[in-house]
């Protein structure tokens, strides 16, 4: 099999002259990413690393969303137990992709949906876009190296507004702490994205795998440390009361109770 295509209908990914397009294609679910989906994506970008016919790598959603993050509904049913589990297989597989990764984000990005742009090269969003990481109001902690990767862009004062209060913030934000290269109407971000691939995998590889690896030798290690002593804690507080009211309050449609908690 094509070590570039998927069976999973809910995760597209198209090879062509050099860039691989990979895109959340659960729109019902705002493109939330369930375990299956974790597996698909964590394979694609291990694959990726290798492939010689891929030379840059485009994530992308829908123009209205991007990923609503996590799907609470699998996550009650098939939490992740152990760090080889595939929500970590593709924390560590994005982490240390080698080639240029870009993001082109309309809409919300909740949870690894945000996360996940820090480990991204070039990031286009729609005026549409809006970030979140609400770990806390689920009663979990920051995932994919996001407790030292966002007060390292943000500062430390915005880092704990985001992660503490977990309230969203928008595009003009998001530009302003350099989370995102341009802000474009969301019809047009994919083709930016794309256009800007176009660049890079005209380029040489080897030149731009070693400038990134030079960009990200300083933080390197540290990441894949904090992923997984994040990784440990999110799976010891999936199964404690609070994220089980989060979860349980999200499927029945109800705010969560966190008074005895
Ligand atoms: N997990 C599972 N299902 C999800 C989901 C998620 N993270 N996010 C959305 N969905 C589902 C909803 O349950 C709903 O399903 P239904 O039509 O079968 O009832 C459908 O997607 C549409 O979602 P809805 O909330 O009605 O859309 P919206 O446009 O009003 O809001 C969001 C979009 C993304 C802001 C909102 O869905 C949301 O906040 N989702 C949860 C995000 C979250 O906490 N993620 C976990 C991060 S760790």
């Amino acid at each position: 099999m094509n070590p570039m295509s998927t069976s999973n209908t809910d995760i597209l990914v198209h090879t062509e002259a050099g860039i691989s397009t990979i895109t959340f294609n659960r729109v019902g679910k705002k493109n939330s990413i369930t375990s299956s989906m974790y597996a698909t994506l964590a394979d694609l970008f291990e694959a990726a690393a290798t492939d010689a016919a891929v030379r840059v790598v485009v994530l992308q959603g829908d123009v209205a969303v991007f990923s609503a993050g996590n799907d609470i509904a699998d996550f009650l049913q098939n939490p992740p137990e152990t760090l080889d589990a595939p929500v970590f297989r593709l924390m560590r597989a994005v982490a240390a992709f080698p080639k240029p990764l870009l993001a082109a984000v309309c809409g919300p990005a909740v949870g690894i949906g945000t996360t996940l742009l820090f480990h991204c090269d070039l990031v286009y969003a729609g005026d549409n876009a809006a970030f979140s990481m609400p770990f806390v109001n689920l009663g979990l902690c920051p995932e994919a190296a996001s407790s030292l990767l966002v007060p390292q862009m943000l500062g430390y004062h915005r880092a704990a507004e985001a992660l503490l209060l977990g309230e969203p913030f928008f595009a003009e934000a998001a530009l302003e702490v350099g989370l995102v290269n341009r802000i474009l109407p969301p019809t047009e971000c994919n083709a930016v994205a794309q256009a800007q691939a176009r660049k890079l995998a005209a380029k040489p590889l080897a030149a731009l795998i070693e400038t990134k690896r030079l960009l990200k030798l300083g933080q390197a290690p540290a990441v894949l440390e904090r992923i997984e002593q994040e990784g440990a804690r999110f799976i010891r507080m999936l199964a404690e009361p609070a994220a089980r009211e989060a979860f349980s309050a999200f499927v029945e449609k109800r705010r969560p109770d966190f008074q005895q908690l």
